[in-house]
């Protein structure tokens, strides 16, 4: 297989998250690494996935596992080589699977050279790479991100008796965008991977490169342009890689980060290709537990449409904890009561567990949740070990819990690595419902009933309906909110997802006047239904059951 040479080929991919630390480990030293992916990149192939997001890879002191980045030229020696990052490419590139990586444009580390040049005196010539300060007392309409530990975005250098900016932790110093050097080297590392083959980037934490007194210093308009300025060099240099934007916003401050015209979608995207979707996430999370999908409807509706050569990716975990920061503080504290009753199980704005346990492991409720984002409008991508069902353990540091090595077999280390299993860089899952013994890739896959095969299921029936991923989506007006129901349509293809979110039986009639006459059928489990008769179309579910229908004469 090679890739495909579509260069809109992100807007009906599966993305796949891998941690690398915690993938494969290839040398016995207890962490994952980059030649540990290689042989692992057939499972990824017989899952169905068309790209691979890279945690960050580069040297690090890994106090923010490696968004703390010392060198963007090289490879933590963890994790090997240049030399083996090539061989990764080349390897998922042969099996027609991309890679994008962690572009932590934000800040370095504290032990980054120019930030180590920085702090040594106010006019060392790296001084200015940074955001320096003589109080603490600007930028104030600036939120604190990382609640739960840092005091204040400003942290005294006693050496030089200023204070220096950051977002998230102490050891994160926020580079200073003003300086065009700053924002000309960054141009210069994104060139330096493209060259190599890379094929496009996760933009780390954007909404914050710039800082403007009197703003919250988030999605600043420099912000944008910066970012235009990147992609304007990516598609001129670089036709087919793509940004996927990390930005925790509310649906109407992401719609500019796909640039175009906000007022009309035909004109095409210059920022980025890609951006997470976060408000849906914990939407799909709470209309699960209260059987009510409103909370969905209304943030689908509050979606600005976006350009065509953009999508959304859409995501249920990932390596952080769930985030709450784009709910109502009410919601934020219904959600901690529902899904975190545990102290322990909450970190700063959300809440440090994997999609099986908070789903409580419940094979109907994990299978709709996958269901509904493998449907959504955007591009699906998953979290490691979630298409298995892993479990997490929220006693390890910061959001380690959700980082535990991928459980590869039921032997003694769970085929992780070749080395006693007390040496892994954190302890494998291994309690009775979710350790490695019981929960592992080598056992699902001889299981064609394993939620690994659904998963594979759902990629495979995607594929083959690219309405899903293409077409304009509607969600059906139903008076019953237990249910849920969208129709994809594109051309003469159209995908109507209908799902009861509820542990009750439920009725629904849906508004259905152009099928009348049709009989739906559902393409994952090939059953028919019974023919539409009129505009008004019943249907019964059983609880968390769903359908994915196209419609027939
Ligand atoms: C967002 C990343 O997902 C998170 O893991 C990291 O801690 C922050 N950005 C800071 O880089």
């Amino acid at each position: 297989m090679t890739l495909t040479n579509d260069p809109l080929w992100y807007k009906n991919a599966i993305f796949y998250e891998l941690h690398i630390r915690s993938f494969a480990d290839s040398n016995g030293d207890g962490k994952g690494d980059l030649a540990g992916i290689i042989p692992k990149l057939d499972y990824l192939q017989e899952l169905g996935i068309d790209c691979i997001w890279l945690s960050p890879m580069f040297p690090s002191p890994l106090k923010d596992d490696g968004y703390d980045v010392a060198d963007y030229f090289n490879i933590h020696p963890d994790y090997g080589t240049v030399d083996d990052f090539k061989a990764l490419l080349d390897a998922a590139h042969s099996r027609g699977i991309r890679v994008i990586t962690d572009l932590v444009l934000n800040h370095t580390s504290d032990e980054h050279p120019w930030f180590v040049e920085a702090r040594k005196s106010k006019n060392n010539p790296y001084r200015d790479y940074y955001v320096w300060s003589d109080t603490d007392q600007k930028y104030k309409d600036a939120r604190i991100i990382f609640v739960d530990t840092e005091p204040s975005n400003w942290t005294y250098d006693e050496a030089t008796g200023q204070y220096y900016w950051h977002r998230f932790y102490a050891s994160q110093p926020d580079l200073n965008y003003d300086n065009p050097a700053v924002a000309d080297k960054m141009i210069e590392i994104i060139r330096y991977w493209l060259d190599m083959g890379i094929d496009g980037f996760r933009a780390d934490a954007v909404p914050y490169l710039f800082e403007r007194e009197g703003t919250n210093c988030e999605n600043l308009p420099e912000t944008h342009a910066y970012l235009k300025r990147i992609r304007a060099m990516m598609e001129a240099q670089y036709p087919g890689t793509i940004l996927l934007g990390e930005a925790n916003q509310w649906p109407w401050d992401l719609r500019p980060y796909f640039g175009g015209d906000p007022n009309d979608p035909t004109v095409p995207g210059d920022e980025f290709h890609m951006a997470f979707h976060f408000p849906i996430m914990p939407r799909i999370f709470k209309a699960l537990k209260l059987g009510n999908t409103t909370d969905i409807i209304n943030i689908m509706a509050d979606t600005p449409a976006i350009p065509t050569n953009c999508q959304w990716c859409v995501f249920l975990r990932n390596h952080d904890e769930l985030t709450l920061e784009m709910v109502t503080e009410a919601d934020r504290q219904l959600m901690w009561q529902l899904y975190a009753p545990e102290p322990r199980m909450r970190l700063n704005l959300g809440i440090r567990r994997r999609l099986a346990p908070l789903l409580d492991n419940d094979r109907r409720k994990i299978e709709l949740a996958n269901a509904i984002l493998f449907s959504l409008p955007g591009a699906p991508i998953i979290y490691y070990g979630d298409e298995i069902g892993m479990g997490d353990n929220i006693w390890l540091f910061d959001r380690n819990g959700v980082r535990t090595p991928m459980q590869w077999t039921a032997e003694p280390g769970a085929g992780f690595s070749q080395t006693d299993p007390a040496d892994y860089w954190v302890p494998l899952i291994d309690d009775d419902t979710y350790g490695y013994p019981k929960i592992n890739v080598a056992a699902q896959m001889t299981d064609p009933t394993s939620l690994f095969h659904t998963m594979k299921h759902f990629i495979a029936v995607r594929k083959a309906h690219p309405v899903l991923g293409w077409g304009r989506c509607e969600f059906l007006p139903l008076t019953n909110q237990a249910v849920l129901a969208y129709l994809h349509r594109r051309e003469a293809a159209q995908m109507l997802m209908v799902g009861n979110l509820s542990d009750q039986i439920q009725t629904v009639t849906m508004p259905l006047p152009e099928f009348v006459g049709h009989t739906p059928a559902d393409v994952l489990t090939e059953q028919t239904l019974s023919p539409i008769i009129e505009a008004n179309y019943p249907l019964t579910l059983s609880p968390y059951q769903y359908h994915w229908l196209t419609f027939s004469r």
